[in-house]
């Protein structure tokens, strides 16, 4: 197994958004466990939480593919091979899993249990090579990385990736990944995005989150950001 490096002085492409997925794909694939095949609400929604999942799975292949593995490559040409190829194999597996649900959709009742527990067993198994997969990333790649770039560099790089997603994936991405983080990383992104974003922008970025943070995360966040008495309050429900 490749050893963590000591990262915490370096610009970090994968921590933050790796923290997302991780809580996405766990949360979803106890979703798909726990759903009622016989409730078709129940089902829907599952399934639409999966759909959701395996979006944003596709997005972040491309933007890792586009951005980082480019970046790697153009400097250490080959560099990114392990992770491009795992990539590959990544594409194939949502597209089984996403004619699993269609599968599940169509299927009649008495069908439904017995393929509803196939997809949960393969989704397990797909979140799995995920969790290798990202650990590769998040140290082999950022070997790469930090030896080829500076932090300047590789926060150009960044603003370029997060410059190409359209606003509502931004947001979709945001409600997993601020209430995945630490809340030293929460305050610090949501710092800059406090100095960046119009206030009513902000403020629907905070009306988001509150629900998604427990009391003692919201205090401490409300708290770094200096959020008016009035606003910490009308928050706190
Ligand atoms: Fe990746």
């Amino acid at each position: 197994m490749h050893q963590a490096s000591p990262s915490a002085v370096r610009a970090d492409l994968y921590a933050p958004i790796h923290k997302a997925l991780r809580s996405q794909m766990c949360h979803t694939m106890c979703r798909v466990g726990e759903m009622d095949v016989h409730d078709a609400a129940d089902l829907q929604a599952g399934l639409a939480q999966l759909d959701e999942l395996l979006t944003a799975c596709l997005s972040h292949l491309k933007h890792e593919n586009d951005f980082v593995h480019a970046a790697i490559n153009a400097r250490q040409p080959g560099g990114a091979h392990r992770t491009a190829g795992e990539h590959l194999e990544h594409e194939q597996s949502i597209a089984a899993l996403q004619a699993e649900t269609q599968a599940l959709r169509e299927a009649a009742p008495e069908r439904r249990g017995a393929l509803a527990l196939r997809l949960y067993r393969h989704l397990a198994l797909f979140v799995a090579e995920n969790f290798q997969h990202m650990h590769i990333e998040e140290t082999a790649n950022n070997t790469a990385l930090w030896q080829h770039y500076s932090d300047a560099e590789l926060m150009q790089i960044h603003h370029a990736l997060v410059s190409s997603i359209p606003p509502t994936e931004m947001m979709q991405t945001l409600r997993w990944m601020l209430p995945a983080l630490s809340p030293q990383e929460r305050a610090g992104m949501l710092g800059d995005m406090q100095q960046g974003m119009p206030p009513e922008a902000f403020r629907a970025v905070l009306d988001m989150l509150r629900p998604r943070l427990n009391d003692g995360a919201w205090r401490k966040l409300a708290g770094a950001l200096g959020l008016p008495a009035q606003q910490r309050a009308a928050h706190c429900v």
